[in-house]
């Protein structure tokens, strides 16, 4: 775990330099953002101090709503830092530190997507997004798997789930149906098959979890922290 002042770093940083995507025609905002699934907050901070200029066409207008994305979730991370004081046991405090860990992440993610010199491809894009939205979905069940107190809830409500869900419906990346081969996508490999086909899998696994303590780890979270320091290049 990096000491705090990490992450007052990254945001102080990321801050200054990120350009200001708030301000735009109210009217020209209003019509763009009814496009998107969630217009309300998309609304919200676009017309933050309305100044007059205007939005082109639908590629200016996915740049400026990842952007604003971006810039939400940047926002968010610092307002999730500030809760730290505020967990009550080692558990919260683990949960805290992993949302942290999974909010930087989110950033670097949708900063890949708004930086045009890595020329990302729509599908490319839309992996990007849908992992940035799942951490953000992680950190949240983490918090409410431990039975977190109501008041750090709403603390955690920002609107990033929200802005990022905006992008993945402008990005409009065309969903390919996989092609199937005995039930299996065809990209999954024949020795992976015959895994998944075992009427034993635990007896070919490397790793198994299970809360009783019947197995190597008894969280997720542990067999994945272990299995990134195995060498090798198993799956
Ligand atoms: C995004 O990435 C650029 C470099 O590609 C970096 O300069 C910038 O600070 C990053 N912004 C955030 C918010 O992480
Ligand atoms: C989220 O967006 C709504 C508008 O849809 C706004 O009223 C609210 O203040 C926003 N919440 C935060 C934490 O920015
Ligand atoms: C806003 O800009 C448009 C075109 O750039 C111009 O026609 C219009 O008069 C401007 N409106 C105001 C209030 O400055
Ligand atoms: C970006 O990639 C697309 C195809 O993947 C290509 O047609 C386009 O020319 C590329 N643009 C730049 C600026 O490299």
């Amino acid at each position: 775990m990096a000491p705090p002042q990490f992450f007052i770093s990254v945001f102080l940083v990321s801050s200054f330099l990120l350009p200001s995507v708030l301000g735009y025609n109210a009217n020209n905002v209003k019509s763009w953002c009814s496009k998107t699934p969630n217009p309300q907050p998309c609304e919200y901070f676009l017309s933050q101090n309305p100044i007059n200029t205007t939005i082109r066409d639908e590629p200016d207008f996915l740049k400026i709503s990842m952007q604003l994305a971006l810039e939400r979730a940047t926002s968010a991370q610092n307002d999730m830092y500030l809760l730290g004081p505020k967990c009550r046991n080692e558990l919260e405090k683990a949960a805290w530190a992993d949302c942290l860990q999974l909010y930087e992440l989110t950033i670097l993610l949708l900063n890949k997507t708004v930086d045009y010199s890595t020329n990302l491809s729509k599908d490319d894009t839309q992996t990007w997004l849908s992992t940035a939205l799942t951490n953000l979905e992680t950190c949240r069940t983490g918090f409410i798997e431990l039975g977190v107190p109501d008041y750090i809830l709403p603390m955690m409500s920002n609107n990033v789930s929200k802005l990022i869900s905006n992008t993945l419906a402008l990005n409009k990346a065309t969903f390919k149906e996989p092609t199937y081969k005995d039930g299996f996508p065809t990209w999954v490999k024949p020795g992976d098959r015959k895994l998944l086909q075992t009427s034993s899998p635990a007896s070919s696994a490397n790793i198994v979890v299970a809360q009783d303590g019947s197995g190597n780890y008894k969280t997720i979270k542990d067999a994945l922290s272990a299995a990134s320091k195995r060498s090798g290049s198993g799956r």
